[in-house]
């Protein structure tokens, strides 16, 4: 009779043992989900430029965001931004040009018909007028290629660009 009260408790306390493991797995595991949640840290910053194709994962963040500087006055890049005399720019590598709805692009960025990418981008930087003769963006261009990485590195981090898997 003692021997089958001991094992009670036992089987008891196992019981007990494991339900409480479970509470802890799903409190430590539901942390990391609320950070996500939150706007991208300078460390998931880091680590989103580091998976950028190359040689974007090489660009230099903080001169791409004084590179920015130049687009500003015409563009917002955060998700939901407003069109200024340019359109929203959140999301734009892997959209199709001229996409926005609502933004009267110029016939020319209109009949474009590609998607952007760095290349692109890359070419429009340096010379809008010259890569697309009748686009009204009134930009004179980018004319040193580390400053277009650095800023195209710069808009991927900051539009929502995500690598391929
Ligand atoms: C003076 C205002 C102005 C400045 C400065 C400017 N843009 Fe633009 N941008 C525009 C306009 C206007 C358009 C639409 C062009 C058209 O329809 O031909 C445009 C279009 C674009 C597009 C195409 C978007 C799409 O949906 O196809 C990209 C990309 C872009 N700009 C990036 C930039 C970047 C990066 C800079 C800074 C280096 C910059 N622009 C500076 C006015 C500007």
């Amino acid at each position: 009779m003692r021997v089958f009260h001991t094992a009670a408790i036992a089987a008891f306390c196992i019981v007990l043992a494991a339900c409480s493991k479970g509470e802890e797995k799903s409190e430590s595991g539901s942390t990391p989900v609320a950070a996500v949640a939150a706007a991208p840290s300078d460390t998931e910053k880091a680590a989103l430029l580091a998976a950028l194709p190359a040689p974007y994962n090489a660009g230099d963040l903080a001169n791409g965001q004084r590179k920015f500087a130049l687009c500003r006055s015409c563009h917002t890049i955060a998700e939901g931004g407003p069109a200024l005399t340019g359109p929203n720019l959140y999301g734009v590598f892997g959209r199709p040009s001229g996409a926005v709805a609502d933004y009267a692009y110029s016939p020319a960025l209109k009949a474009a018909g590609f998607v952007w990418d760095g290349e692109h981008l890359d070419k429009w930087l340096a010379d809008p007028r010259g890569f697309m003769p009748g686009t009204k963006m009134a930009f004179a261009g980018l004319k040193d290629p580390k400053d277009r990485v650095d800023l195209i590195a710069y808009l991927k981090v900051e539009t929502g660009f995500k690598p391929a898997p």
